[in-house]
């Protein structure tokens, strides 16, 4: 292992302890928390409606959407996130059975590209297809659009159970009465009668067909936000895929992903020599061909930033700047950052003699 010292760069963002200050029960299974961010991290912990952030709890990191604005965090230091309890899950029992205000959480601050740029003279229609807790960030981003955009409007499919497994059900309500004709807002429930049949039933690729025939035109929508499980996402995106609109995706679950693709029994012999650089500093390692760069990398430097491991989240990215890497999935990153080099290290294997990563670029 060599270390090289490069010029210094602007430090990549780090873990703070934030005091919890609510834990509200949204549903059985699914609380919002709020962090008190002190004036002097607000700089820090600023972000883009749609975004998420890490916490880390001994050795287990864990991302969460930010349900909350951009305004509440500059006018009350306030971040909340939204936290639904998965089977098993290390962060997520603790946030529902034990957090409580007062509590220190270590937080990293957001990250994410599910998002877009938002200004007061645009005339937008917006739209998002969602289900279970994947309404996280979208309730961010139509909370602020509406806000920062008085022309825009926003079309919001929610799919949900039952009723009383509908997140944020009470903050909805309210968006709808704050801008009646500009938020349309659509519940479907997959194990509970509506009046409409239309509105009883998965959110899957036939249901969201009839919505569009009926009460939403899908030609008119600017931007969509697509977020939730792996087969909802994957349905709406082929129901939109002869649509104008640009498409946002964010995936909350991959467990029924598919497998990754088969590799060449030749590269996934070899070794690789790779370096990393991090916060100016570089570190050189060899590493098999089969491993994933992230998993090797943090031998060596265990402060490498990541969090979900699966491929969603975005933290483990790097930019490749020498040399090839093969990623098994990619659901964060979109189209015009693999163009820039940019990989999701937690997912890349190499397939070159050398590699050179830079997670500061
Ligand atoms: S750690 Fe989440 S995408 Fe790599």
């Amino acid at each position: 292992m060599s270390v090289t010292i490069t010029k210094p760069v602007q430090r990549r963002p780090r873990f703070h302890p934030l005091e919890v200050s609510t834990v509200d029960r949204l549903t059985d299974d699914a609380v919002a928390v709020a962090f008190a961010v002190p004036e002097e991290l607000t700089g820090a912990f600023a972000f883009t409606p749609g975004q998420h952030l890490t916490v880390k709890r001994g050795e287990v990191r864990r991302s969460y959407s930010i349900c909350s604005t951009p305004m509440e965090l500059r006018e009350r230091g306030r971040l909340r996130i939204g936290v639904r309890q998965v089977p098993g899950g290390s962060f997520s029992s603790y946030a529902i059975s034990d957090l409580k205000p007062g509590d220190t959480v270590e937080v990293l601050p957001p990250l994410g590209q599910f998002t877009t740029d938002l200004d007061p003279l645009r005339r937008k229609h917006y739209a998002g297809i969602v289900a279970g807790s994947g309404i996280t960030p979208v309730l961010s981003l139509v909370a602020t659009a509406l806000a920062v955009e008085p022309h825009s409007r926003f079309t919001l499919i929610y799919g949900n159970r039952y009723s009383r497994s509908v997140m944020f059900a009470e903050e909805l309500a309210d968006l709808k009465d704050r801008y009646p004709d500009r938020l349309h807002l659509i519940h479907v429930l997959s194990r509970e009668p509506r009046d409409a049949e239309l509105l009883s039933g998965r959110l899957d690729r036939a249901r969201l067909r009839a919505l569009f025939g009926t009460l939403v035109e899908p030609s008119t929508v600017d931007e969509w936000f697509l977020c939730g499980p792996f087969g909802m996402v994957m349905d709406a995106k082929a129901v939109l895929k002869d649509q104008p609109g640009k498409v946002h995706t964010e995936l909350f679950h991959v467990e029924d992903t598919p497998p990754p693709p088969a590799r060449d029994t030749d590269e996934e012999a070899g070794e690789t020599e790779v370096t990393v650089r991090l916060d100016g500093r570089e570190t050189s390692f060899p590493m098999r061909r089969d491993e994933r760069v992230l998993l090797a990398a943090l031998k060596v430097r265990p402060e490498l930033p990541y969090a979900c491991q699966g491929g969603v989240c975005s933290t483990c990215r790097a930019k490749v700047v020498d040399g090839e890497v093969r990623m098994a999935h990619n659901y964060a990153l979109e189209s015009d950052e693999l163009a820039a080099g940019y990989v999701l290290t937690c997912q890349s294997s190499p397939v070159t003699d050398r590699l050179t990563v830079d997670y500061d670029a």
